[in-house]
């Protein structure tokens, strides 16, 4: 079996208060290894506030907590500590993809109860999950006399920073959702801002803050309201309505700190996959990680439509060639889009045409999946609802069904309308618009897991709400797209910056596997224009962003020109046994080395920023006594992202043990792409 495999548990259960005892704290609990401190109390006007020590140096200074409804008194005064317990839990599990075959969910669990000690007297428990690389907190609402559910304005939840620090993080509520460069400020600048936020403190120690399990509950964002460290939950609006809506018995996703020495140490984390619920989907052996290429970058760059007509790219002809190309490189998969009735009048923003089992005439998508599966190669249908999401939800059902009897394993979905611009039409009529990280949009995401699960489909969405780790409790969920990706690199103007990758790897790529279409070898996007990279990086790319199905997203006739470093997107896979990194700085730079599931090979991929730059590590994690055959594709001498010697690059072989160290210069803009090969 595949599937969410329980290799080792144990759990024990600890010390709790009287049931009638009340006291001011603090009450505090470790993490397995004794490093994190989280401890609880009751601070002035009764407030209850959380604090986070790591090896005895405060991380979050007393950090306050609590609600603002719409139609009832906030809670946040007049509390009392009513119980405290402890519980120890250590399990492996295994993913049935993924960046580790095996995670082991280590903490200890302290468990909170609170109350008011006068007017609505309400009860709720704050729920600590302590690791050895972080902390996760989410409040629990038991169903109770004063309280059935809950209205939400505002969560009042603070993130008191101890120390001053740099923080990376992208604006929240801006038109273009998740889609804009990273800022890099003091923390007392930081917001509205989406999550992760990452946070270098001034003594080295790195912090990102983000949320796991975001279910039925709006997506959470952050700012600060004073010149200090202190930064607060701002929760994504309702339509109209409160912010969240919650009937009986509720609790709050969690509220995670992952804290490491370093930028390395953050990314190793698995934090976020443990907070989330195991796998509720049962057998996954039918989802086979894999790469892809796809009728789109034509279409991207403007040369080819995604609406009938003239330039139309989905046609019989184009599609053939693309899984001729495929079948011919080892490729399963390709991507199509444009294929079905809907993309003919102004489609952003307005997606109720749709069909997404309305295949358009120069289509035909009987005789394509025939004439893919004689080659291997299944096509991945694309669904854009340009934001029309209840149209989706009627049709949810008929495009999943559409896209397994067609042989497709994986559906990208798209949500393209500004942000707070969903259609959200209710069963009475009523028209609202939602915003992409709302509560609505996190049951709708569910909604569509379920139902693609249900035809044995799995999707990657764009446009979608945040990730927060649940790809294990729907690893159907395999991928999605969430920031700036190589798209932004087909259009003039407003290319990624060098250092973009660097960031993403220590924020975005924090919440799961990216979408992010690596692999433009041409290195050129619409009207010639140069993409700010060396030709070495963009198959770095492949190692560095992780995503079990990853596109290599140049043209044919592009990769035609370039067969030599192709060879390399050829041979990565896309599922690995475990992942470790190497060095890194946020923004700077980052080498990353994966395991191939299953298999005794490595890969090791590397990416700077828009400066020259060395990077030097250990090959200590290969098996000793192993000889590994090494391929190593890097920046030639001249290489340099600002000149045509963007395209230089040196490919050697070398024999390499664990007993060696390489030290490769990136050059401006550049990286470095390496497979290692397990002599027999
Ligand atoms: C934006 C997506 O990111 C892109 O991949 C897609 O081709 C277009 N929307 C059209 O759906
Ligand atoms: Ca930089």
């Amino acid at each position: 079996m595949q599937f969410g495999r329980l290799l080792a548990f144990a759990c024990t259960l600890a010390f709790a208060l009287p049931a009638d005892a009340q006291t001011a704290g603090p009450v505090t609990a470790t993490s397995p290894d004794g490093s994190i401190v989280v401890a609880v109390k009751i601070v002035e006007d009764g407030r209850a506030a959380y604090t986070v020590t790591r090896k005895r140096t405060p991380i979050i200074a007393p950090s306050k907590l609590g609600f603002l409804f719409t139609d009832v008194a906030k809670i946040d005064r007049r509390l009392t500590i009513t119980s405290q317990e402890t519980r120890d839990f250590d399990q492996t599990w295994e993913q049935p993809w993924g960046e580790w075959r095996t995670v082991r969910n280590h903490y200890r669990e302290l468990k909170v109860g609170l109350k008011e000690t006068d007017g609505l007297k309400r009860d709720f428990a704050l729920t600590f999950r302590i690791y050895d690389d972080g902390v996760g907190f989410r409040y629990e609402f038991p169903d109770q006399p004063n309280m059935h559910g809950a209205n939400i304005a505002e969560e009042l939840t603070e993130f008191a920073f101890a120390q001053d620090g740099t923080a990376w993080w992208k604006p929240a509520f801006q038109w273009n959702r998740e889609e804009y460069l990273y800022n890099k400020t003091a923390i007392s600048a930081v917001g509205p801002a989406d999550t992760p936020v990452t946070v270098k403190l001034g003594d080295g120690t790195h912090v990102a803050l983000h949320e796991a399990a975001l279910v039925d509950y709006s997506g959470m964002t952050v700012a600060n309201g004073s010149a200090g460290n202190t930064l607060h939950a701002v929760l994504t609006p309702g339509a109209g309505r409160p912010k969240v809506e919650k009937k009986g018995a509720w609790s709050t996703p969690w509220r995670t700190l992952i804290i490491a020495n370093d930028a390395a140490g953050i990314y190793q984390s698995r934090l976020m996959l443990n907070l989330n619920e195991p796998n509720k989907l049962g057998d996954m052996s039918w989802f086979k990680p894999g790469k892809f290429v796809g009728v789109w970058w034509n279409m991207i760059k403007g040369e080819w439509s995604w609406a009938r007509g003239p330039k139309h790219g989905a046609t019989n002809a184009n599609v053939k060639s693309y899984i001729d190309f495929a079948a011919a490189n080892g490729i399963p998969q390709v991507l199509v889009e444009g294929w079905n009735v809907g993309w003919d009048g102004d489609w952003f923003g307005n997606g109720n045409d749709f069909d997404f089992a309305g295949p358009t005439a120069d289509f035909d998508a009987a005789m394509l999946a025939a004439y893919g599966k004689k080659k291997g190669v299944r096509l991945i249908g694309h669904h854009e609802t340009g934001g029309s999401a209840s149209h989706y939800d009627t049709q949810l059902d008929r495009g999943f069904k559409f896209a397994a009897d067609h042989g497709y394993m994986v559906v990208k979905t798209g949500y393209v309308t500004d942000a707070g611009q969903i259609e959200r039409v209710d069963p009475d009529g009523t028209k609202l618009r939602e915003w992409h990280e709302g509560q609505w949009m996190s049951n709708h995401f569910i909604r569509v897991a379920e139902t693609a699960a249900k035809y044995k489909v799995a999707f990657d969405s764009h446009e979608p709400i945040k990730g927060t780790g649940l790809q294990r409790t729907y690893p159907n969920w395999v991928a999605r797209e969430g920031s700036r990706g190589m798209e932004y690199n087909a259009w003039t103007g407003n290319k990624n910056p060098p250092e973009h990758e660097a960031n993403l790897v220590f924020t975005r790529m924090l919440e799961g596997p990216m979408d992010f279409t690596p692999g433009v070898l041409s290195l050129k996007g619409s009207e010639d224009s140069d993409i700010l990279s060396t030709e070495a990086k963009q198959l770095a790319l492949y190692v560095v962003l992780y995503s079990p199905v990853v596109m290599a997203a140049d043209t044919p006739e592009n990769y035609a020109k370039h067969m030599n470093t192709f060879k390399f997107i050829r041979d990565v896979p896309t599922d690995w046994e475990e992942t470790r990194v190497l060095n890194g700085e946020v923004g700077d730079f980052v080498t990353i080395a994966r395991k191939v599931r299953g298999g005794k090979d490595w890969f090791i991929g590397g990416v700077g920023d828009e400066q020259a730059r060395d990077s030097s590590f250990a090959l200590d994690f290969l098996t000793p006594g192993v000889r590994y055959e090494a391929e190593i594709y890097r920046d030639g001498d001249d290489a340099d992202y600002r000149t045509e010697k963007r395209h230089s690059v040196t490919i050697e072989k070398r024999v390499l043990t664990s007993a060696d160290r390489l030290n490769l210069r990136m050059a401006p803009g550049g990286g470095f792409a390496i497979r290692l090969k397990a002599r027999t």
